[in-house]
């Protein structure tokens, strides 16, 4: 069979709730090419990260499986990293440069002296070129995440999955760090899996744009988007228009059922 390169078959993700199980997401099937760019876009609390966690193989689903090239993700695995959403993803006894280099001597078994000017460049590229010497704590929020976004781009693995990475940034670092992403992109072709709230993100780095809704946790529709890599077509404005009323429909059915 030819299948694609990461295939997300009926996952369901419960958590247990006291004496009952919450179920988190359900029934998600995904076909995702190689090189493709998936999106995920949905209003809080509809699974994405719990999504992003299981294809990384931290997180056993209930239901269903996720396979890499046909085979079952059980673990994680050398093709896939993550940019959590969490702020506090670095080692905090490594300086800056340490964090991103170290991790390439580790993953690319580079040279100590290869790696760190790799680092070093990947470094001035997310806007951290004065800091390589601070360690962690000395750095703000959105500090900490650009260097897990330099260490994900340093790794270059075959899937990379994002997890609202830029949503701590500034307006006018977010548009950078978007237009490094399409370069990366590019230069690579690899998959790529983001997670965002911005529809306007989700149509400028997206070659699919997956909605999901809530309660529970599903996909409500996948849009192909041939508006990528650009910014403001006037003939993006109907997509974005389905993807507004699609999410604020789920925000009023989640509500009514409360
Ligand atoms: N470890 C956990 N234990 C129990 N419940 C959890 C756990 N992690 C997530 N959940 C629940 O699962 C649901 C989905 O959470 P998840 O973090 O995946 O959502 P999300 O779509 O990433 O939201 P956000 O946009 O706010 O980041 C939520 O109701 C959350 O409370
Ligand atoms: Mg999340």
């Amino acid at each position: 069979m030819n299948e694609a390169s990461l295939c997300l078959d009926g996952v369901g993700i419960r958590y247990r709730l006291g004496a009952s199980d919450f179920v988190a997401v359900e029934n998600v099937s995904l076909e995702i090419k190689s090189g493709e760019r998936v999106m995920l876009l949905g209003p809080s609390g509809c699974g994405k990260s719990s999504l992003l966690k299981v294809i990384a193989g931290f997180q056993k689903p209930a239901t269903g499986e996720v396979r890499s090239n046909g085979r079952k993700i059980t673990e994680p695995g050398p093709d896939r990293f993550v940019v959590f959403q969490e702020f506090d993803q670095l080692f905090p006894w490594k300086t800056v440069l340490g964090n991103v280099a170290d991790c390439i001597r580790l993953t690319r078994k580079l040279p100590r002296a290869e790696a760190a000017s790799r680092a070093a460049k990947i470094l001035d590229m997310v806007g951290l070129a004065g800091y390589f010497d601070f360690y962690p704590h000395t750095l703000s929020g959105g500090m900490k995440q650009r260097v897990a976004i330099a260490r994900a781009w340093s790794v270059d693995p075959a899937i990379l999955l994002m997890d609202e990475p830029f949503a701590a940034l500034d307006a006018q670092t977010r548009a950078s760090l978007q237009d490094e992403t399409v370069k990366i992109w590019r230069e690579a072709r690899r998959t790529l899996i983001f997670v965002t709230h911005s529809i306007d993100e989700a149509l400028y780095l997206g070659d699919k744009i997956v909605v999901m809704g809530r309660s529970p946790g599903r996909v409500l529709r996948i849009f192909d988007n041939p508006f990528a890599e650009t910014r403001d077509q006037p003939e993006s404005a109907e997509l974005r228009h389905q993807i507004r009323a699609l999410l604020a429909g789920n925000q009023v059915a989640a509500e009514e059922m409360r």
